[in-house]
């Protein structure tokens, strides 16, 4: 079954957000397979945002999510790689939705609540770089037979 990476920033951790989020995935159906408070050292968050290494933002952005501890998470359900993202909202708040996490709760693009990944590859890569094998945790949830 497929698998995502998804964190709450330093920012929603501060404004509360963690249940509300984790409840949002928690309702929809998927599984939390994971999930740890952390602080990200300074080579974790140059890691995980290698992509944007080159970018103007690189360093506000790595500033940020190493400020404060992140919620990180392993949430598994049958395409919940993208529809994350679609739960997510827009990279800029400004951006999106009305019923979206970033919609709701975010107002500028440095301080946008959460993460997730975008991609298997990116899935994948960032599942591998925040949880050991053993964090994951395999059971049994009945009730997502009335999901699928
Ligand atoms: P990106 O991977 O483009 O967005 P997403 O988080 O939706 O995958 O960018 C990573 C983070 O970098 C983004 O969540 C917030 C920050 N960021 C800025 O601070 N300024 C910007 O102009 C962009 C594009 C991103
Ligand atoms: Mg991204």
């Amino acid at each position: 079954m497929e698998k995502t990476f998804l964190m709450v920033k330093p920012d929603g951790v501060q404004r509360n957000l963690i249940g509300d989020i984790t409840s949002r995935f928690e309702k929809k159906g998927y599984k939390l397979v994971g999930a740890k408070l952390m602080t990200i050292k300074q080579a974790l968050a140059e890691e995980h945002y290698g992509e944007h290494s080159d970018k103007p933002f690189f360093g506000e952005l790595v500033g940020f999510i190493t400020s404060g501890p992140v919620f990180a998470m392993v949430w598994e359900g049958e395409n919940v790689i993208a529809t994350a993202r679609q739960m997510m909202g827009a990279t800029n708040p400004k951006d999106a939705t009305t019923g979206t996490i970033r919609g709701d709760y975010g107002v500028t693009v440095g301080k946008n609540v959460i993460h997730g990944s975008d991609s298997s590859e990116s899935a994948e890569r960032e599942i591998n770089l925040f949880f050991d094998e053993s964090e994951l945790i395999p059971y049994q949830k009945d009730n997502l037979t009335w999901v699928y």
